[in-house]
């Protein structure tokens, strides 16, 4: 497929997805979610793809939102519709990727943007970043998952401040309340995404599409998440990883996961 609105590009294993609409700050209209989620697709069946960094084009924004122009004249109908497929054509298929999702957050990551930073595994922002959740301003509400996955990362006393007021907050604020993991310059923050994804690439990639599973049954109503973890980790015991894995440390090297 040609992408119009993302560029993709891989090198060392690692898919980096740069949103490219800068004219409107990455703004996430309906073919850039329809793109997203064809390309997370094909990345997903793809072995040679171990990580995903996902960025914004423009150098003051990771993605200023979904796309109010496109909205702005939607009835009730197409209002749910538009959240029910992003939730599920996008936002949920990267939180249930086999591989982790990095979100490198270099400027404006507002309603849908930070939503789709929420829905990636790790978060990592440049210092000029601003985030927030501005949709009250417009007479909406978060509608790709800001809602839930916002309390879950933050506690529900600040995600209520953070949605009701409306403001941005800091890159630094951020880290402060465990929003994002690390804040870097932005010329560094590539950099600073592929040293975690470099570490990710020399693991088991079937154990970490394991751990993903498991965590994120956490988080799921009516999982039982310790039972998950159970299952999922004998399964690690049949596989080929966890065969080379313990080899490789009675034998003192490196494991090979190629
Ligand atoms: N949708 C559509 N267009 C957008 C946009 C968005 N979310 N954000 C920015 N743009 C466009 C602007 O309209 C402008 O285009 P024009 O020149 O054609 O008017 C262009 O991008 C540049 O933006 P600004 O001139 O506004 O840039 P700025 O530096 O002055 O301000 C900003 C930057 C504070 C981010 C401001 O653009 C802004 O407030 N954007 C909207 C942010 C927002 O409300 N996001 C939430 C969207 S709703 C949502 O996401 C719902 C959901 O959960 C599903």
């Amino acid at each position: 497929m040609e992408y119009t609105n993302i560029i993709k590009r891989i090198n060392n294993k690692i898919c980096y997805l740069t949103i490219n609409r800068p004219k409107f700050l990455n703004a996430l209209n309906n073919s850039t979610i329809t793109e997203l989620s064809s390309v997370i697709k094909s990345i997903n069946k793809d072995i040679s793809v171990r990580c995903v960094i996902i960025t914004g084009s423009e150098k003051k924004a990771f993605v200023a939102g979904a796309d109010i122009k496109e909205f702005s004249s939607f009835n009730k109908k197409q209002g749910k519709l538009l959240s029910k497929s992003g939730h599920d054509n996008l936002f949920n298929l990267i939180e249930n990727l086999d591989i982790p999702c990095i979100a490198a957050i270099n400027g404006f990551a507002l309603g849908g943007g930070l939503e789709l930073a929420m829905a990636s595994h790790i978060r990592i922002a440049s210092t000029n970043a601003k985030l927030g959740f501005p949709e009250v301003t417009l007479g909406v509400i978060p509608g790709y998952g800001g809602t839930q996955r916002l309390p879950q990362l933050v506690g529900k006393g600040i995600a209520f401040e953070m949605i009701t007021t409306g403001k941005m907050i800091s890159a630094e604020e951020a880290l402060n309340i465990g929003l994002v993991n690390k804040v870097c310059n932005q010329e560094d923050l590539l950099d600073t995404c592929e040293e975690i994804a470099n570490r990710i690439i020399g693991n088991s990639p079937v154990a970490i599409s394991k751990a993903i599973k498991s965590i994120n049954a956490c988080y799921k109503s009516g999982v039982d998440g310790f039972k998950t973890e159970i299952e999922l980790f004998g399964s690690c015991f049949e596989t080929e990883d966890f065969e080379e894995g313990t080899k490789a440390f009675m034998e003192k090297r490196k494991p090979n996961y190629n």
